[in-house]
């Protein structure tokens, strides 16, 4: 059964689809600004004028979705240029819904890319408060609702956050506003890249005291648990490729729409070795994000998503 093409197609197991994937934007203040991130070749911080070209771009390989991560021009202590109705990402929003309509906008809810210290919730004391967070979580998600998100992803992994963004959304008319959580979020160095990208890395510290410990996956199942309780409508593993366990035991526990996210670390490592001309790029991410979808992945966020849409069949 594996002689020929024709033979081995009949029995494939897994077939990856361009309506699985969802690409990440990064936005960024300023005008005609088109900024190439060193450590992701290929990824650009793009100011709000220049999102139309490539929501076309985006619409046209039919990726059904973005995920929008914000540059704002000004941080403070409690991330208010996340929730400032003319902001970033309320000002990509608007941009990406005039061009492209039917494009699904998610955005990303979490203070690190607002924040003058950079980390994921309010400081108190030289440490995240937890609760003290949740409040400028909610407002920042109903500011994106209001703005046009189709779905928001809070991904800051303060305890409680799906209840209160849910309530707020609720509270506000968006009733209809679904959440995906980023559930098992683990402290990962594979988050580097990104923090160049997002210019969200924390001053001092790290996240493992609210992301979670590499180690463990019975926490990773509660953790999801208490998410589906609170209210999400989705939930993710991330990263994705170290965590292919994780994905596939919660795919097995769970009867909710999964998705994974393809990170940044794992992009630029794929990129590295391309340009070196010691792997085969598209071989490699095909087999990566295929890997991805075995694992139990319904939907998969990745910035090899404009790559793959070209190179699916
Ligand atoms: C915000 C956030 C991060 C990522 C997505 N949302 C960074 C972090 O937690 O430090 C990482 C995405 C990637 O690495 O591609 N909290």
């Amino acid at each position: 059964m594996r002689r020929t093409e024709p033979l081995r197609k009949l029995v494939r197991e897994t077939t990856l689809s361009v309506s699985d994937l969802v690409y990440p934007l990064f936005v960024t203040h300023g005008k005609n600004a088109r900024n190439e991130i060193v450590s992701m070749p290929g990824i650009f911080q793009l100011s709000v004028d220049l999102l139309p070209g490539e929501i076309k771009e985006i619409a046209g390989l039919g990726i059904p979705a973005v995920i929008l991560f914000g540059i704002p021009e000004t941080k403070d202590e409690t991330g208010s240029s996340g929730y400032d109705p003319d902001s970033i990402i309320q000002q990509a929003i608007k941009s990406i819904k005039k061009t492209a309509p039917e494009l699904l906008v998610i955005t990303d809810v979490c203070l690190c890319e607002y924040t003058s210290h950079g980390h994921c919730g309010v400081i108190k004391d030289g440490e995240v408060d937890n609760d003290a967070t949740l409040d400028f979580l909610a407002r920042m998600a109903v500011s994106h609702a209001k703005a046009g998100a189709d779905i928001v992803a809070p991904s800051d992994m303060m305890d409680g956050r799906v209840k209160a963004v849910r309530q707020a959304l609720d509270g506000a008319g968006f009733e209809q506003t679904p959440i995906l959580s980023y559930a098992a979020k683990y402290a990962s160095a594979f988050y580097g890249p990104f923090r160049d990208a997002a210019e969200s890395a924390p001053q001092f510290g790290d996240r493992r005291s609210y992301q979670m410990d590499p180690p463990n996956i019975r926490e990773a199942m509660r953790e999801i648990g208490t998410d589906i309780d609170e209210g999400a409508d989705m939930v993710m593993v991330k990263p994705a490729l170290a965590y292919l366990d994780v994905i596939r035991r919660a795919r097995d526990t769970f009867n909710y729409p999964l998705a994974a996210y393809n990170v940044s670390g794992e992009y630029s490592m794929v990129k590295a070795a391309a340009q070196q001309g010691w792997i085969d790029e598209q071989q490699i991410v095909m087999e990566i994000l295929t890997s991805i979808k075995r694992a139990g992945a319904d939907i998969i966020i990745t910035y090899h998503a404009k790559d793959a849409a070209r190179w699916i069949v």
